[in-house]
């Protein structure tokens, strides 16, 4: 089975496997363009779960402050201080590569779905769950961030890979 296939039974429903599996024709190689879009609009459309959802605190400075911190803390190795992978070496290598978090697709989510993506992960890709490492409050609070993120580059790169 393609990858683009088993990553598929694992993250959506059989019927839209089926589907892929027709525009995959069941060979080896990386997903092209139409099925890469295809999982997206599924990821976006059906996985990504609590659209509703809003945040129930206010885009005060103090709020956004603690969502940094702890992006700063645990998120940012993969990430970057700056949400735009600034300094992360293995940012690009990773499949689905390490998205930058202040792109028009990224927040195109609603809060409720950002929300939902830090505290489930997304399987089976890198990006892991939160759910028993941030309460909820610190969740919304990561949303808070993820929606004022600072211009690219300006905190420096992570300690972990040389930088300040
Ligand atoms: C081990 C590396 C890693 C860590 C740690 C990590 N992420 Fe991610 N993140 C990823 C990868 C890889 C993706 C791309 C996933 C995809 O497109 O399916 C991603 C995607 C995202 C997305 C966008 C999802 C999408 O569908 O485009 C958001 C939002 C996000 N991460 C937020 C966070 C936050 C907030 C934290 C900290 C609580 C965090 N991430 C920690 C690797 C990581």
């Amino acid at each position: 089975m393609s990858p683009s296939a088993s990553r598929c039974l694992r993250s959506a429903s059989v019927a839209l496997c089926a589907a892929l599996l027709v525009l995959a024709g069941c060979q080896v190689r990386t997903p092209g363009t139409i099925e890469t879009s295809f999982i997206d609009v599924a990821k976006r459309r059906i996985t990504v779960g609590d659209s509703s959802d809003v945040n129930p605190l206010r885009a005060s400075a103090e709020n956004i402050r603690a969502g940094q911190r702890n992006f700063a803390v645990y998120c940012m190795v993969c990430h970057g201080l700056d949400g735009q992978n600034t300094g992360v070496p293995f940012a690009d290598k990773m499949s689905p590569p390490v998205p930058p978090l202040n792109s028009r697709a990224v927040q195109a989510y609603t809060d409720g779905q950002v929300h939902w993506i830090i505290k489930n992960g997304i399987s089976p890709s890198g990006m892991p769950a939160s759910r028993d490492i941030f309460h909820d409050e610190e969740i919304w609070q990561l949303v808070l961030y993820l929606r004022h993120l600072p211009p690219k580059g300006s905190l420096g790169e992570p300690n972990v890979y040389g930088g300040q």
